[in-house]
């Protein structure tokens, strides 16, 4: 696994490495702010090339990838040149995805500059494009060269997406560790440092997903199912915050079949309704969600299985539900808004 760098550790290694070695920086429209502090942080950076690209999830496509690729020839990358992506989860997918291809694969260094891109998507390896209507379709496993942490990018970061962020915060959590609960308010590194350090065990124990990276799916089933079904409606939603209500009905879900205790189930509720409001989700809606929610990458001989919490802080996976507790899992939700 690739080594997550902090603040001063994160610059002395990016200063290092760019005395001896060629770099190419990978931003978007927006996250080009950012290099304004990266100038700062590592003086070095203000003679490198830039590739910009397009922000959104609409140009996390080949047709983006082929333009950097373009111009990573233009400026004569070779075997040798390392890709610095600098930006949130669309940028650090693109860009490991392809630095992982070009000529057979060239180093990357992630700089995530999104929450969601810091406690996630810079981490973990895997890289990837949308392709024909679906999410991540086509990609790579590929280990950045070092995760580059510095939550100054964070003050650029428009609050909406700051919450998006929070969604996976929160759910490491709810699966592995209870105690970033406890920095909410208080310590922002801290609660980083903490939240990478879930992702990072997990994944180390599971780096091709085969059992115990499946945990970092809590409240990705029913999330995805509403995040797919809002897409194609008017009610703009964003992944976390789909996720979060995904939460709410899996955790209602542990409570009925892992034994969740109520008065964490209730905790578990104030906390995201304390950073996300309720999305208002029609009968007619949820039954068009759950078709969806048999679509799910996880599921075999076609139950659904679901993450489930015994504890704040535990996870087990691979747990079936009714269609009864399903819809109660909804009622739950609709009733308590
Ligand atoms: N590889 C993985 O394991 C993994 C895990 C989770 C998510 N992802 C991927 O990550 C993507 C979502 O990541 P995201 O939420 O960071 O989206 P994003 O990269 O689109 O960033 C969200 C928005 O914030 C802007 N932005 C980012 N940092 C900024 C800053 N510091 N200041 C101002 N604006 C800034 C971006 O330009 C964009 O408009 C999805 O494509 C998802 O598939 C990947
Ligand atoms: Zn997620």
């Amino acid at each position: 696994m690739s080594s997550v760098l902090f603040r001063e550790k994160a610059w002395r290694f990016l200063l290092e490495l760019l005395e001896t070695e060629r770099a190419i920086i990978l931003c978007d429209s927006n996250t080009k702010e950012c290099l304004e502090y990266l100038y700062v942080a590592c003086p070095k950076t203000k003679d490198l090339p830039i590739i910009e690209m397009p922000a959104g999830e609409q140009n996390k496509t080949l047709k983006t990838c082929e333009m950097a690729w373009y111009q990573l020839t233009e400026h004569s990358a070779d075997r040798n040149t390392i890709l610095l992506n600098l930006g949130g989860g669309v940028v650090t997918d693109l860009g490991g995805f392809v630095a992982s291809t070009f000529m057979r694969g060239i180093r990357f260094v992630n700089i995530p500059t999104s929450l969601l891109g810091m406690v996630d998507a810079a981490i973990g390896g895997k890289t990837g494009v949308d392709f024909g209507g679906l999410k991540n379709m086509i990609g790579t496993f590929s280990q950045p060269e070092a995760v580059l942490i510095d939550s100054n990018f964070l003050k650029t970061l428009p609050s909406r997406q700051y919450r998006n962020g929070l969604a996976e915060v929160l759910k490491h959590a709810f699966i592995s560790d209870s105690s970033i609960l406890g920095m909410m308010d208080a310590n922002e590194d801290e609660l980083i440092s903490r939240s990478i350090q879930v992702k990072l065990e997990v994944v180390v124990r599971d780096e091709f997903e085969s059992g115990e990276r499946k945990k970092l799916n809590f409240g990705h089933t029913i999330g995805h199912a509403i995040e797919s079904h809002l897409l194609k409606s008017e009610q703009e939603v964003l992944h976390g915050e789909a996720i979060a209500a995904g939460m709410i009905m899996e955790s209602w879900l542990s409570h009925k079949i892992s034994g969740l205790p109520e008065s964490e189930l209730s905790s578990i509720c104030s906390v995201i309704d304390s950073v996300f409001s309720r999305i208002s989700i029609s009968e007619t809606e949820w039954t068009a969600m759950k078709k969806l929610l048999i679509y799910d990458k996880k599921n075999r001989d076609g139950q659904v299985q679901f993450v489930l919490i015994q504890r704040i802080g535990d996870a087990v996976i691979d747990q079936p539900a009714s269609q009864e507790l399903l819809d109660g899992a909804f009622k739950f939700y609709i009733n308590q808004a």
